[in-house]
């Protein structure tokens, strides 16, 4: 049996940009005791199907991308990231991945049957999870985009892998679709997993934005304390605010054929506060390309697959030609900041 979880302690060092503390009462010894005992315990429903992988990767015939362009080096492959990622020459050294897999929501993909058996689209989740864990170096880490009902899972199923959770964000998103019987969707879960919790990438300092204090309250405090922060502290886990939509039909950055295009934003913080530059990041459903697009803008290296060659084409085209439109805008300036808590009205306001 695993030994319970401590509580945390309070940490009374200031050493988050802004004067805030970093937590440190989780014992970390006992983090990997539950890991292990995960790793034994527990059973998905995925698990109760046979892998398809060793039908599907076979031979030892080499890959190679369909695309590549220098400066940083960028590659997009074309075809199933499974059998693609498996015999990747960059297997183990890869800084960061990203990865939107789809939903299993019946999406009219090109070349991707967006709507199998719970058990077989649980078992397709574990297997690519599986390969993208393989491909990164000791100090990497991964990013899952993933809604609703799917994110239980791959919590579970990366901490059996013996990953440790860094941050479950979570992405607000507005223009929901309405529904009669329940709440409207407005969030996707951004999962992020290191291998090494003690060795992993982390600047927060990349994305710093302003405090509440300052921009709501006028609170000079804020500018006087630690780091020179200046009135900045790292963002929240939960992403919102006038950038952070979905990309809709008016967005300059909207991709045609593309129906679930994340925002450069997104992507933007994440690579950002978890890579350096010059960093090897890969995506295994590119889908537009965002990833791509905005590694290449911030001097990252990247690797990305898709399935449909018609996405692949146009993902190209973008990475390529097309280019990152709204460089900068996850660092919100004072202003900004200020701007979106008009918009937003949120926080500890009191509004009488
Ligand atoms: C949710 S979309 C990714 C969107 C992307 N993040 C963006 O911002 O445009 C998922 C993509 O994965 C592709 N795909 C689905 N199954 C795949 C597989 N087994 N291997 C590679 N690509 C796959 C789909 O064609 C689709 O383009």
């Amino acid at each position: 049996m695993a030994e319970p979880r401590r509580t945390e302690a309070k940490n009374f060092i200031q050493d988050r940009p802004g004067g805030y503390f970093t937590p440190k009462g989780i014992d970390r010894q006992a983090e990997r005791h539950d890991r292990d005992a995960l790793a034994q315990h527990v059973r998905l429903l995925g698990d109760t199907v046979p892998s398809p992988l060793p039908r599907l990767v076979t031979g030892d015939a080499t890959i190679a991308p369909r695309y590549r362009a220098d400066g940083p080096e960028t590659s997009l492959y074309v075809g199933d990231c499974r059998e693609i990622l498996a015999k990747l020459p960059e297997r183990g050294n890869v800084d960061l991945v990203f990865a939107d897999p789809p939903f299993n929501w019946d999406v009219p993909y090109t070349g991707w049957k967006d709507g199998m058996p719970r058990a077989e689209f649980e078992r397709f989740t574990y297997d690519w999870l599986d390969l993208a864990v393989d491909c990164l170096a000791p100090h990497g880490s991964i990013w899952v985009n993933v809604p609703d009902d799917l994110a239980a899972e791959v919590v579970m199923h990366l901490k059996r892998r013996k990953l440790a959770m860094m941050n479950w964000c979570v992405w607000h998103f507005r223009f929901g679709h309405n529904r009669d019987t329940s709440f409207i969707l407005s969030k996707s879960h951004a999962l992020w997993f290191a291998k090494d919790p003690e060795n992993t990438r982390w600047n927060g300092d990349a994305v710093l934005e302003p405090t509440d204090r300052s921009t709501m309250y006028g609170d000079n405090r804020t500018h006087t304390k630690l780091h020179g922060s200046q009135g900045m502290r790292v963002p929240f886990d939960v992403w919102y605010g006038p950038y952070w939509g979905r990309v809709h039909s008016k967005n300059s950055e909207r991709r045609p054929l593309h129906q679930n295009q994340l925002p450069e934003v997104y992507l933007e913080r994440v690579i950002l506060s978890t890579s350096r530059p010059g960093d090897l990041v890969l995506d295994p459903f590119a889908g537009s390309g965002t990833t791509s697009t905005v590694a290449r803008a911030w001097d990252r290296r990247s690797i990305s697959c898709e399935i449909s060659d018609e996405f692949a084409a146009s993902a190209w085209e973008r990475i390529t030609g097309v280019g990152m439109i709204h460089q900068g805008r996850s660092r919100l300036s004072f202003d900004q900041a200020k701007k979106a808590i008009q918009l937003f009205k949120v926080g500890s306001v009191d509004e009488r």
